[in-house]
């Protein structure tokens, strides 16, 4: 019998391979009142562990192996509210590590139940302070035995905004030729927004880069930062942004719920608060300089899955009727 050598095969991509090159999405009608101002949005659920986190966990993954603090003997630790823990947990069992999470209690059944899909083993955290409490936590345990843990530590470490200026804003450059205008994003750890202005400033410096922050201490944008009462990561720099702007967590869930019913996406809530900020700075841009028309793009940092046995889905339905 020949046997016959298996050829590498051309159509098959690794799982890690598939992180990053997100669509850019336009608009049907939930940006129509502020045409001709366009407004895009990077789809950001397309990456394999369904969110922007993919991208700066897989930078800090391959940043530590690279410096050699990463080693098979390793369990990776992070305080996480969810997305930067389940792409941790999924990169970490494509490359053989153990994972340990610390995060809120009161994170969505669906993020933890995904978490322990993984594979990854939970340390649940006082809910009342939220991601700082989980953060707090995790560095008490490292402390206790540095030997035994990798701890990228998102929000202090240069490999998350890094991912975004490498890939996330070279994205945003090319799917726009070069038109952007305006960028805006949230603020998490605030990697996205630090990597993506850091870059798309140097190809353009007139590009205006605002970043978004709930209005409140107490808020329901998972993901997202009140900067003034939380625990400010070490990679925020409030400098680089040329403005800000505060969305309310009612405006927020009442955008996932319009853009569902108006352009069929099922997104999470930072993405709505996203979308709501972006019709914000389109609407300022075109009355500050009516003469060019902005191009206005935001991220869409994961879908509504993880969201959706939240009760704002019924409670805003009945408005929907009356939306303009
Ligand atoms: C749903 C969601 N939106 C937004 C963000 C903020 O992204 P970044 O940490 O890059 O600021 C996160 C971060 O965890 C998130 O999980």
């Amino acid at each position: 019998m020949e046997i016959v050598a298996p050829q590498p095969d051309v159509h098959t991509r690794s799982l890690l391979d598939m992180i990053g090159n997100t669509p850019l999405l336009s608009f049907k009608r939930s940006a129509r009142r502020v045409a001709p101002a366009r407004i895009y949005a990077k789809a950001e659920w397309y990456n394999p562990g369904g969110s922007v986190k993919d991208r700066a966990a897989l930078a800090m993954i391959l940043d530590g192996e690279r410096r050699g603090l990463l080693t098979k003997d390793k369990t990776i630790i992070d305080a996480t509210s969810g997305n930067t823990g389940i792409a941790y947990a999924m990169i970490a069992a494509e490359r053989g590590y153990k994972v340990k999470l610390a995060l809120p209690k009161n994170a969505s059944p669906e993020r933890k139940q995904c978490l322990r899909a993984y594979g990854a083993e939970l340390i649940l955290t006082d809910p009342g302070e939220g991601t700082d409490g989980a953060q707090r936590h995790v560095r008490k345990i490292v402390d206790e035995n540095p030997a035994k843990y990798f701890y990228p530590d998102q929000y202090n470490n240069n490999a998350n905004w890094r991912a975004h200026y490498n890939t996330t804003a070279m994205e945003i450059w090319r799917q726009t030729e070069g038109q952007v205008t305006h960028f805006v994003t949230g603020l998490g750890t605030s990697g996205s927004f630090m990597g993506v202005t850091r870059r798309l400033k140097e190809l353009n410096p007139a590009i205006q880069c605002i970043s978004m922050q709930p209005d409140a201490p107490l808020h329901g944008l998972e993901g997202l930062k009140h900067m003034e009462t939380a625990l400010v990561p070490g990679i925020y720099d409030p400098t680089i942004a040329d403005e800000q702007v505060e969305v309310s967590t009612e405006d927020a869930q009442l955008m996932v719920v319009r853009l569902a019913r108006e352009e069929g996406l099922l997104v999470g809530v930072s993405s709505g608060a996203n979308m709501v900020a972006a019709l914000k700075v389109a609407e300022k841009a075109k009355q500050q300089n009516p003469g060019r028309d902005p191009v206005v793009v935001t991220i869409f940092c994961d879908s509504a899955a993880k969201y959706l046995s939240e009760s704002f889905w019924q409670e805003i339905a009945s408005e929907a009727e009356n939306w303009p």
